[in-house]
C-alpha cells in the first residue's frame, strides 16, 4: 500500500472568528503523488498551503504531514518540504547568490551549492542574469528565481502556490516538465492552480475547491466520466438536407443542433449515437464527410462542478 503523506481531515479555518474561509475539507496525498487544488480566486488554496506548510495554525481539524502533526511539528516538517509561495520573497543580492545563501541555508557543502546552481540557472533560464541584483529582476524572471531557488535542497514533497503565473508559454512548459522530472524520482507534488490546462498536465488526481468546500475530488479520468457531462458529436453531411435528417433522428430538441453546415448532437453515449446516426443518413442515401467526437476537458468538470452553484452553465 503506498503510503499518505498528507492527510488533512476536517480542516476548518477562519481568519476573523466569523466567516470560515474553509469549512471542513479533508484528503490525503500519497508518496510520488502530483496533486493538485483546483479553485477560482478566494477559493481557499492558498490558505490550504499556508496551513500545510505551518505558516499558519489551523483552526480546527487534523493536518499530518509526513506523520507530523503541523500543530506540534511544525520544524520537523519544514525541513522536509519545499514551498514557493503565490506572493515572491526575494534576499537583496543577485541571482546567483541567492542561490547559493538558499543552498548554505539548507546545509549543502560548496561543490555541491555549485553543481545544484549551474543546472538551475540554465533550467530556468537565468544564466545570462546570474550576476544581476534579484531586486532588479522584472515578474517573471523574480518567479523563475524564486522556484529555482526551491529545488536547490532535496525534499520529500513540495507544495507550489500558483507557481506559473507570470511565467510565459515556454518556461511555463519548462518548469511543468521540470517538475515531472522530479516527480519520477520520486518528490510528491501538491499544487494550487486556477489554471485547468495545467492541472490536466500534471495532476494525478485533482480536488476542486469552491468557498472553502471540496467539491469534487478525483482521478482526471474519473473527474472527467463523472462530472464530463454530455460530450458532443459533429457531422459534416453530403448530399442531404441536415434539417430533414434533424427531423428523422428521434432526438430531444435540446441536444441537436445545426450550426454552421455542420450537425451537432450532444450525448452520454458518443458512440451508439455515432452508430445510430450513420444508418438513419445511410437509409436516405446521405453521405458522411466528416465526424468529430470532442474529448471531455477538465473545464467541461470545472463548470459542471462549480458553475452550478455560481449560476453558470
Ligand atoms: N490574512 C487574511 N485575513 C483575512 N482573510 C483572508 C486572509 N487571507 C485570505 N483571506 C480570505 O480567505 C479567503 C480565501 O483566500 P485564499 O486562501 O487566499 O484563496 P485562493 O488562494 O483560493 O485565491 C478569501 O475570501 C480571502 O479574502
Ligand atoms: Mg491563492
Amino acid at each position: 500500500m503506498q503510503q499518505n503523506v498528507v492527510e488533512v481531515e476536517n480542516l476548518k479555518h477562519t481568519y476573523d472568528n466569523k466567516k470560515y474561509v474553509l469549512e471542513g475539507i479533508s484528503f490525503e496525498v500519497k508518496k510520488g503523488e502530483v496533486f493538485g487544488l483546483l479553485g477560482r480566486n478566494g477559493a481557499g488554496k492558498t490558505t490550504t498551503i499556508k496551513i500545510l506548510t505551518t505558516l499558519i495554525l489551523p483552526t480546527s481539524g487534523k493536518v499530518n504531514i509526513l506523520g507530523y502533526d503541523v500543530r506540534k511539528d511544525g520544524l520537523k516538517i519544514r525541513s522536509r518540504i519545499g514551498l514557493v509561495q503565490q506572493l515572491p520573497s526575494i534576499e537583496f543580492t543577485t541571482v546567483e547568490k541567492n542561490l547559493d545563501i538558499y543552498g548554505m541555508l539548507w546545509g549543502l557543502n560548496k561543490k555541491t551549492r555549485k553543481e545544484k546552481i549551474e543546472e538551475l540557472l540554465e533550467i530556468f533560464d537565468l544564466k545570462n542574469l546570474r550576476k544581476k541584483d534579484a531586486i532588479d529582476l522584472s515578474g517573471g524572471e523574480r518567479r523563475r528565481l524564486q522556484i529555482a531557488r526551491e529545488f536547490m535542497h532535496d525534499m520529500d514533497i513540495l507544495f507550489l502556490d500558483e507557481p506559473t503565473v507570470g511565467l510565459d508559454v515556454i518556461m511555463r512548459r519548462n518548469l511543468l516538465n521540470y517538475i515531472k522530472k522530479m516527480v519520477n524520482k520520486g518528490l510528491t507534488i501538491v499544487f494550487t492552480t486556477h489554471m485547468l490546462e495545467e492541472a490536466e498536465y500534471l495532476c494525478d488526481r485533482i480536488a476542486v475547491i469552491d468557498k472553502g468546500k471540496i467539491v469534487a475530488i478525483d482521478t482526471l479520468d474519473n473527474l472527467k466520466i463523472k462530472y464530463g457531462g454530455k460530450r458532443a458529436v459533429e457531422f459534416k453531411i453530403k448530399n442531404i438536407n441536415l434539417n430533414d435528417i434533424k427531423e428523422k433522428l428521434n432526438i430531444n430538441h435540446d441536444n441537436i443542433k445545426i450550426v454552421d453546415d455542420k450537425l451537432i448532437i450532444l450525448t452520454e453515449n458518443p458512440y451508439d449515437t455515432v452508430e445510430m446516426v450513420i444508418d438513419k443518413i445511410k437509409q436516405s442515401n446521405g453521405k458522411i464527410e466528416w465526424l468529430n467526437i470532442r474529448d471531455k476537458t477538465l473545464e467541461d468538470v470545472f463548470l459542471n462542478v462549480i458553475g452550478e452553484e455560481n449560476g453558470i452553465s
